[in-house]
């Protein structure tokens, strides 16, 4: 029997990076994996990847602000499977400048998707995980949550703030047998960090004292150890996965 098998995963932001390894690996476990995303046509590659592994997995396009759209989608995925067992809230953006320069738009777009939208999934799901007394939900921070960084005000103050309110949920949660975690990337090669100039990759791989970037797979790793029974008595952490860059 495989480690995840017939488990019910809702990964948000799943069409590529980090949340599409996520999914591959949860399918290759057992579950289920339903990708939440922005574009229908990424969202149905990704569905097919998976599926052409010989794995499960169904997609659905939406924006994790929208919180009428989460609740409906979540009640079908409920009413398909009769249960959601895992949540990976994963779906973020970055709209970096410095902070004194930074408009209220960029500002409120990073806070909206990283940190409401963590909000409105958790909010929308729990009360099937609440009814059925289990469930684990993973939140996606990062270590500039934990650091600071120049340039990203709104990005490291939305991570911190989602490592908050998964200690905050980790505490409502934990009578129900409801694991809540945070895992905080570092510097993970994707298409969020592909966009940065090559001197700011450089800069950080020099201080990486694993020195590589990391892959979506080893955060994936993680999410699956989280995800599993192994994991069980471990809530409201944040474990970052940054090749020892800061500790
Ligand atoms: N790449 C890194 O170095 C790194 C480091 C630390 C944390 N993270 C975090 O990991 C997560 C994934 O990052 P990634 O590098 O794979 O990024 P990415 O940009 O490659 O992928 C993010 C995905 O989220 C989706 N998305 C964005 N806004 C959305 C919304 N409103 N609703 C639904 N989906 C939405 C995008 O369409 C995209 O498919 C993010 O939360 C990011 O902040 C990444």
């Amino acid at each position: 029997m495989k480690r995840l098998e017939d488990k019910v995963a809702i990964i948000t932001g799943a069409a590529r990076g980090i949340g599409f390894s996520i999914a591959e690996m949860l399918s290759e476990h057992g579950a289920t994996s339903i990708i939440i995303d922005l574009n229908h046509e990424a969202v149905d590659a990704a569905v097919q990847q998976i599926d052409d592994m010989g794995n499960r997995a169904i997609g659905f396009t939406a924006d994790v602000t929208n919180s009428d759209e989460i609740a409906s989608i979540f009640k079908e995925i409920h009413k398909k499977f009769g249960k959601i067992d895992i949540l990976i809230n994963n779906a973020g953006i970055t709209k970096d400048g410095l902070l004194m320069k930074m408009k209220e738009s960029d500002w409120d777009a990073v806070m909206n998707v990283n940190l409401k939208g963590t909000f409105i999934c958790t909010q929308k799901v729990c009360r099937y995980m609440l009814k059925s007394r289990s469930g684990v939900i993973i939140n996606i921070a990062s270590v500039v949550g934990i650091m600071g960084n120049a340039g990203q005000a709104n990005y490291a103050a939305s991570k911190g703030g989602i490592i908050a309110l998964t200690k905050s949920s980790a505490r409502e949660f934990a009578s129900r047998n409801i694991r809540v975690n945070a895992i905080a990337p570092g510097f993970i090669q994707t298409e969020m960090t592909d966009k940065l100039p090559q001197e700011v990759i450089d800069n950080y791989s020099s201080a990486i004292p694993l020195s590589r970037m990391g892959t979506a797979k080893d955060v994936a790793n993680l999410c699956i150890f989280l995800a599993s029974q192994e994991a069980g008595y471990i809530t409201g952490q944040t474990i970052q996965v940054d090749g020892g860059l800061i500790m």
